[in-house]
């Protein structure tokens, strides 16, 4: 507001409290205009916010102006949706109080927009971590989403929401969004099947068509025409010159991903089966009978594994009464049709939100605070005003009434805590169009309800008959019969009128039973019950089929969803955005002032500003309007050291302030005209020059002896420093006591200072600053916490790959460390995934192991078990077994399940025995190999085989078996190279680089 003061000349006022002629819609209109004009589309009513829709980009919306109103008075800078969400977040901390934002207007007036601004305020502004990160996505995603399934073009909106929106976001304690949750109300069902002229069905059904693939259309057996398709023609508008179906088909998809949804494709089998049965078409029969005219759709629908076909095809024409079957006549075929493609949508769209739900659901603890976002329509008079106007007119009448109580509610509990007379305000209580509506046995849901319940002929007519009786005289409750001879003219007599708080709205009643109703033919639920698309077998559950109680009418579901939501929005401090439509033709810079007028009056403007402006314009507190204008007043001037109160009251007698222009509150001042107060501001105007003058001279004095005070102070306050250092450090090894206090603490900031700066980087690096004694302990254990977090650091780098390797190389030093010499050389190298290419086995080889592939492979020198002929060998490990392989040819397969052992020495050779099953003399005995890679094969095979505790590591010799029963000895010796050669006696010599070990090989007999 003090923004506003001092920018009132300019363009209008920022806050309509400061208009002098309240009682004036004129004026209140003009002031609207006139901001409007300069793009100004923000002005506030108290903390009430009324935002004009631009129709056009403004750039006011950019990262800086978010962080223009972050922690700003809501007072000190001009009026912003970002002020309101700015203000409303602080409420909720400072006060941990959860809030709400209610938004309303009519149809295009900017309410969504609104709140995606306030949604895209909190996602940029609040604290975050990477978990917050991907919740903020999440909240902003599901825009798109809900859009794309519950708005639509209408004449009035190119995006409308034909939903209610209620969304609270959950905080916590530090005040980052952590959780979500989103209340659907009422979405408007019948444009699935029929649209006004000019207007389209929801957005996805066209979006699919432009933007889906060819592969998925084929699929889902459609066209890209949406002229094709029956349920997309009523309104012959296919096509939006402003909106892009392909672009927003991308989006959504995204946006889909984003909240981590993995049905879609069973949510657009249910798109493409709605557009498959609205192509449904029916014919009659001679004998009036009813048949289906398209098969091909049953045949699509079937395919499309939402409806079973058979099934689909009998139900639509049959019905049940008295648990007999009928033939449904050709009308009741259309509207069973019709009414299933709406209970589908409608049920996809609620478990939608669900899901959405899910994705938004808080994960970490409890004890968060809310903001609630409400984004529901306007009161709505259109030329033919029919079922959905009533209830959401209805809901905008608890919307008022909830308004007025809480507004006046919190005026009075202001003025009671301020100690002020309560002055009793003049309003409309809409109370009584409220019970006209809602209430027991007498409103008109009620009415209708019995209606539809009452045994007997029921129709339209005979519920208008029934509320003429029951409601004739109402003072808000009109119909033809009941009109006088000038209202007569103007309504029809299928109508009945209604005067709502915003003005007059005639109903017609063709529909209201049905739509009450709501009912979906019991054999059609029984098939949905059995589709295969899961998401219709959760939207249609079998026990809604058995269940013999009868479901709620669609009002009365409304009404109690309202109660609901009523008192959700009454536990929570509410803020208010409401939001107008300058011009019917969607275009910037155009005010229609007989379209706004209405608007302000249904909006209840006027009324507010009069509840607002009951007793006082512009109430501050005391310390913020002292500081403001005590330049006007020597005794104020420049600092007031005395109480508040009674500062205030020595400025405004100053001023000259009369009785009945103020009143003084426990903490706020009361200002009752604006005129007032604009006469203060001109004057702090006039006396800023002055102000700026003594403020420079004060500031040179201020200055001088600043700086003396300054130099005696730093003087004094050294030696005493210096003082208790000194007898800090005699007392140092004394326990912690007043005398050393500042000392130890000194020597323990100074280490954790030091400690800061050289933390070990590496968990390699053993470093770590030498501790002061009476930080040892702590010093230890933040070195083991250190320690720890580096470990996992580590570990969370490691690559997949690199995870294997260290797997191998722990079991190689499980099996070999300080047990073989050529473990150190052996692991210290790279173990490779294989140590022959693809291309050095053979084809053949490969085709013959076929499905068993080779894991790894190396080359190996078998030695024969008779002479000990070494021959060139491949050794191939695959998951169940290894096999030796001869060039073309598989010379031994070695099962892991029968391997018995592997044998090595603890020398730095390459030798290596498979220890194999011996049972019978035809076994021809355990191998005897070669290689060069003996560490890492001998790993990589004791892993595969799950053999690690079968490796033996002789010091001096290996024994083995040989065929018939023989059994054969190797020996280790150490060299001076690495040799492997036959012995005099059959011995065979292996020698390798500096140490040397001779081999020898001795067939002994096994007797
Ligand atoms: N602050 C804004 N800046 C620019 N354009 C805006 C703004 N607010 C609204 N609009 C324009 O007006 C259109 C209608 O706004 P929006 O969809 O928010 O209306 P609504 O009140 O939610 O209507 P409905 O009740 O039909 O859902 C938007 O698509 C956008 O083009
Ligand atoms: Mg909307």
């Amino acid at each position: 507001m003090e923004s506003s003061l001092t920018a009132r000349d300019r363009v209008g006022v920022q806050d309509f409290v400061l208009l002098e002629n309240y009682n004036s819609e004129a004026a209140f209109i003009e002031n609207l205009r006139r901001r409007f004009g300069e793009n100004l589309i923000y002005t506030y009513i108290g903390s009430v916010l009324v935002s004009v829709n631009p129709y056009k980009e403004l750039e006011i919306y950019s990262k800086q102006q978010m962080e223009r109103y972050r922690g700003v008075s809501f007072y000190e800078i001009s009026p912003h949706i970002y002020a309101v969400s700015d203000n409303t977040y602080r409420a909720m901390r400072t006060e941990r109080k959860d809030q709400c934002i209610l938004i309303s207007g009519e149809s295009g007036a900017g309410k969504t927009e609104a709140s995606k601004k306030i949604l895209l305020y909190y996602a940029v502004t609040c604290p975050t971590n990477d978990h917050m990160a991907t919740l903020g996505d999440r909240l902003l995603q599901s825009n798109p989403v809900l859009e794309a399934f519950g708005n639509a073009k209408t004449l009035r909106n190119d995006n409308s929401s034909r939903f209610g929106k209620y969304m609270d976001v959950q905080f916590d304690f530090r005040g980052a969004p952590v959780g979500g949750h989103i209340l659907n109300y009422l979405l408007e069902k019948s444009r699935v099947v029929h649209q006004n002229h000019g207007e389209r069905n929801f957005h996805i059904f066209y979006q699919l068509l432009d933007g889906g693939d060819n592969d998925l259309l084929t699929t889902l057996d459609l066209e890209r025409k949406p002229q094709n398709y029956h349920y997309l023609v009523k309104g012959n508008c296919p096509r939006l010159s402003s909106v892009s179906d392909k672009n927003n088909w991308k989006v959504v998809m995204k946006a889909l991903s984003v909240i981590g949804f993995t049905e879609e494709e069973k949510l657009l089998n249910i798109i493409a089966s709605v557009l498959h049965l609205g192509n449904t078409q029916f014919g009659e029969g001679e004998e009036g009978e009813t048949y289906i005219t398209t098969e091909t759709q049953i045949t699509n629908l079937a395919k499309v594994r939402t409806v079973p076909l058979v099934l689909l095809g009998v139900q639509i024409c049959k019905n049940t009464c008295k648990k007999m079957i009928s033939p449904l006549d050709f009308e009741q075929a259309v509207s069973a049709r019709d009414a299933l493609a709406k209970a589908v949508y409608g049920r996809t769209f609620t478990w939608l939100v669900e899901k959405i739900n899910q994705s938004l659901a808080l994960k970490v603890g409890k004890g968060c605070s809310v903001i609630g976002l409400l984004d529901i329509y306007g009161f709505e008079v259109l030329q033919h005003n029919s079922f959905e106007q009533f209830c959401i007119n209805y809901c905008n009448e608890k919307l008022q009434q909830l308004f007025i109580e809480l507004t006046l509610r919190s005026e009075q509990e202001e003025y009671e805590t301020e100690g002020i007379a309560w002055e009793t305000v003049q309003y409309f209580d809409n109370k009584i169009i409220c019970d006209l509506i809602e209430e027991k046995h007498k409103g008109i849901i009620s009415i209708l309800d019995e209606e539809c319940l009452r045994p007997g002929e029921t129709c339209d007519v005979s519920f208008l008959e029934k509320l003429e009786d029951t409601l004739g005289g109402h003072p808000h409750f009109v119909t033809h019969k009941l009109a006088n001879g000038k209202t007569r003219r103007v309504m029809s007599r299928e109508e009945f009128r209604l005067l709502h708080y915003a003005g007059e709205v005639n109903y017609n009643i063709n529909g209201f039973l049905d739509k009450n109703n709501d009912l979906l033919n019991r054999n059609l639920k029984e098939v949905m019950c059995q589709s295969d698309n899961q998401i219709l077998s959760h939207c249609f559950r079998r026990e809604e089929v058995i269940d013999q109680k009868r479901p709620e009418m669609a009002a009365t579901q409304f009404k109690n969803s309202l109660t609901k939501l009523m008192e959700i929005l009454m536990s929570k401090e509410p803020s208010y955005v409401r939001c107008i439509k300058p011009n019917d033709a969607k275009q910037p810079g155009r005010f229609d002032e007989v379209l706004v007028r209405h608007q302000v009056k249904y909006l209840g403007l006027m009324e507010n500003l009069r509840v607002r402006r009951a007793g006082f314009a512009y109430r501050r507190r005391f310390e913020a309007f002292l500081q403001r204008y005590k330049p006007l007043c020597p005794e104020t001037w420049p600092n007031w050291h005395g109480r508040l109160a009674d500062g205030v009251s020595a400025l405004v007698n100053h001023l000259g302030y009369k009785a009945e222009e103020y009143k003084l509150g426990r903490s706020k001042i009361f200002i009752r005209f604006p005129k007032t107060l604009f006469t203060t501001e001109d004057a702090l105007e006039a006396k800023k020059p002055d102000i700026g003058a003594s403020l420079i001279l004060c500031y040179c004095l201020f200055l001088d002896v600043f700086l003396q005070l300054y130099v005696q102070l730093i003087s004094l306050l050294v030696c005493v420093f210096l003082f208790r250092f000194i007898k800090g450090f005699i007392y140092r090894h004394e326990e912690y006591c007043p005398e050393n206090e500042y000392f130890l603490d000194h020597v323990r900031y100074s280490f954790l200072k030091n400690l800061r700066k050289n933390l070990p980087k590496s968990v390699l690096d053993k470093n770590w600053p030498t501790p002061p004694p009476s930080l040892i302990e702590a010093s230890e254990h933040l070195r083991r916490v250190h320690m720890r977090n580096m470990v996992m650091k580590y570990c969370r780098r490691v690559q997949p790959e690199w995870k294997k390797q260290m797997m191998q190389k722990v079991v190689a030093s499980e099996i070999f460390k300080d047990q073989k010499d050529s473990y150190p050389q052996g692991v210290g190298r790279l173990f490779l995934d294989s140590r022959l290419e693809r291309e050095q086995i053979n084809l053949k080889v490969i085709q013959t192991l076929a499905n068993d592939k080779v894991q790894y492979g190396v080359s190996v020198v078998k030695h024969d078990r008779r002479g000990f002929k070494p021959r060139s060998r491949q050794l191939l490990l695959t998951n169940t077994f290894a096999v030796l392989v001869d060039r073309t040819k598989l010379k031994q397969r070695i099962d892991y399940t029968a391997l018995r052992g592997i044998s090595v020495s603890s020398l730095s050779d390459g030798m290596f025995v498979l220890h194999l099953p011996n049972e019978d003399n035809k076994q021809k005995g355990d191998l005897v190999l070669h290689c060069n890679h003996v560490i890492e094969l001998v790993t990589k095979l004791a892993m595969m085989a799950s053999k690690v505790n079968y490796v033996n590591i002789s010091p001096g010799s290996i024994r083995f078996a040989m065929a018939r029963g023989k059994e054969g000895i190797i020996d280790f010796v150490r060299g001076s190279e690495l040799k492997v050669t036959k012995g005099k006696r059959g011995h065979l010599l292996v020698s390798a680089g500096r140490k040397v070990f001779f081999i020898i090989l001795k067939n002994i007999s096994a007797s």
